[in-house]
């Protein structure tokens, strides 16, 4: 009887347990599920890179003058490849680096990135969880950060910083995209072609 007792209040536990842990675990891991507030992911550069978009200098000697990596969870890469979209929860963070240019043994004037600007931060929501955030909407939270505060969102209202930018994305993207993920510019991440 004791043990009984004693296993069906361990399985009780359990249960409270769970209920707890799924009432407060974040569907992504750098958002307060309170207020909506975004931060810069403290692992990101663990994660998978979907691309990079290389910025030319437009004068003088040629080569790029900043790289914009973008990294994601491997999870989202998994769910993307299956279900040609970006699943509840997908981060994406955009690097933004300063980069120079030299001639080395593989070319005559090849890049590489110094040092870190900033990072632009999006986060897929289905849901449509923060409705009263200026930094909320469309499907995604929007938030941009400047090197190296990766706490402190500099941007204050997606619909001014950050839109307006992102309309040529959704005649880039694919005809059967989701219309939230036509704000994305896929196209230059070759891992979900
Ligand atoms: C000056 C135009 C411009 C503004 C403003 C802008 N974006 Fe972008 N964004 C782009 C372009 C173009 C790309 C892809 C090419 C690149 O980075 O050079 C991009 C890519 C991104 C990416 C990588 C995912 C993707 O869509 O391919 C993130 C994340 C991102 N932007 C977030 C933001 C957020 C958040 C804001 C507002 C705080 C914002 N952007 C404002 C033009 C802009």
């Amino acid at each position: 009887m004791k043990y009984i007792i004693s296993t069906l209040s361990t399985l009780a536990l359990i249960f409270i347990c769970t209920l707890t842990a799924h009432a407060v675990t974040p569907f992504a891991p750098n958002v307060d599920l309170k207020t909506g507030a975004i931060n810069v992911p403290d692992n990101y550069t663990r994660w998978a890179t979907l691309g990079t978009w290389a910025h030319s200098t437009m004068e003088g000697e040629p080569g790029s003058h900043e790289y914009h990596v973008v990294y994601t969870q491997p999870e989202t890469i998994d769910y993307f490849q299956k279900h040609g979209r970006y699943p509840d929860g997908a981060v994406l963070v955009k690097e933004l680096l300063h980069a120079e240019t030299m001639k080395m043994t593989t070319g005559p004037a090849v890049s590489h990135a110094t040092k870190l600007k900033g990072w632009f931060v999006l986060v897929r929501d289905t849901q449509g969880r923060f409705k009263n955030s200026k930094l909320w909407g469309d499907g995604w939270g929007w938030s941009l950060f400047n090197a190296p505060d990766s706490n402190k969102t500099v941007s204050t209202d997606y619909q001014e910083n950050c839109i307006a930018c992102h309309l040529p994305a959704r005649d880039l993207a694919k005809p059967d995209a989701h219309k939230d993920d036509k704000w994305i510019y896929t196209l230059g991440y070759p891992v979900l072609q």
